[in-house]
Order: C-alpha cells, then structure tokens, then sequence
C-alpha cells in the first residue's frame, strides 16, 4: 500500500470513529436525559405522597408524564452506546441480555401505569400504598444493569 493511500485510509477511519463516538455521546445524553426526567418525576411524586407537600393538585401531571415516559425507556436503549465522555452508567450487559432488560422494563411501564391509575382517583394516601412496584422496579433493573457510581 502506498504511503499516500495509508494516509487516505487512516483519514477514513478515524473521521469513522468520531463520526460513531458523537452519535454515542448523543444517544447516551439523549437516553440519560430521558431517565433524569423520569427521576424528576418519581422524586415529585414521593415527596406529594410520601413528603405531604402541598402539591396534590399535581400528582396526576407528575403520574401521567411518568407513564408516558416509561414507554419510551425500551426503544431509549436500542442503540449500543457506551461512551466516557459523557460517563455512562449503562453497563455492557444490557445488549447482551436484552429479554432480561426488556422485562424490566416491562414492570417499569406496568408499574407506572398502575400509579397514574390509582392517581386519577384523587386519593393521594390510596398512590402512597401503590408505588412500592414502581421503587422495585427502579432497583432491579439498576442493580442488574446500571453501574455503581
Ligand atoms: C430497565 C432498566 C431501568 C429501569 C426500570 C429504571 N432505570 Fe434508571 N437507569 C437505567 C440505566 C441503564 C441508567 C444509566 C444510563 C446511562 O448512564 O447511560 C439509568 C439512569 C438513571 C438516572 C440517572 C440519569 C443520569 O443523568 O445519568 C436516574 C435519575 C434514574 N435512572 C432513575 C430511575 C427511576 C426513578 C426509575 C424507576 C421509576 C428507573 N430509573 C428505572 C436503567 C433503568
């Protein structure tokens, strides 16, 4: 090979991998982002049930955003994306074992719809009863396939 075509060659691939490390940061913020909104919302939601704040008249936003977001969980992970820069968290295993994540999230969106449910009855002791699906839920799957900080 010539030294030119080395040259050409090693501009390629190297524009190849920038190319794929940005669309990874990208899918890694995009995919944290998106379980940083769900954790908002579980944090809102148990400080109205659990904390007694005065926000009762929110819980149902807070229940039904959360339902909505949990369906976008399973589809937010289908590209391999492990980066340093953003640090992920996501550990490797997820692609390795898909059926094992994807029932996770199974409970997740079953969970979270069972308290946006329970919310939309307006009792806000009878959510308090309802979220410990949900809080299971959250740990097993990290346990499993979030890496520890
Ligand atoms: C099916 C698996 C799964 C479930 C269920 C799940 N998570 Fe996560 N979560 C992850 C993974 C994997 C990451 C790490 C993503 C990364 O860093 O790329 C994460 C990251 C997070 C983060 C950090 C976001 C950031 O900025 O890095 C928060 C907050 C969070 N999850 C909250 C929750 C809460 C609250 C629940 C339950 C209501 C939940 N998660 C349920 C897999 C899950």
């Amino acid at each position: 090979m010539s030294k030119k075509t080395t040259v050409i060659l090693s501009l390629f691939v190297s524009l190849a991998i920038g190319g794929t490390a940005n669309a990874q940061e990208g899918t890694v913020k995009y995919r944290q982002g998106l379980m940083g909104a769900i954790g908002g919302h579980a944090e809102a939601i148990a400080q109205i049930a659990y904390g007694g704040v005065d926000y009762t008249d929110h819980l149902v936003g807070h229940t039904e955003a959360l339902k909505a977001l949990t369906t976008l969980v399973l589809t937010a992970f289908r590209e391999e994306a492990i980066t340093e820069d953003p640090p992920t968290r996501a550990k490797e295993e997820i692609w390795q074992e898909w059926p094992k994540f994807e029932g996770y999230v199974n409970d997740l969106e079953q969970a979270a719809a069972d308290v946006a449910k329970t919310a939309a009855g307006g009792d806000v002791g009878a959510v308090a009863g309802s979220l410990d699906p949900l809080w299971d839920s959250c740990k097993g799957c990290h346990e499993s396939f979030r890496k520890r900080r």
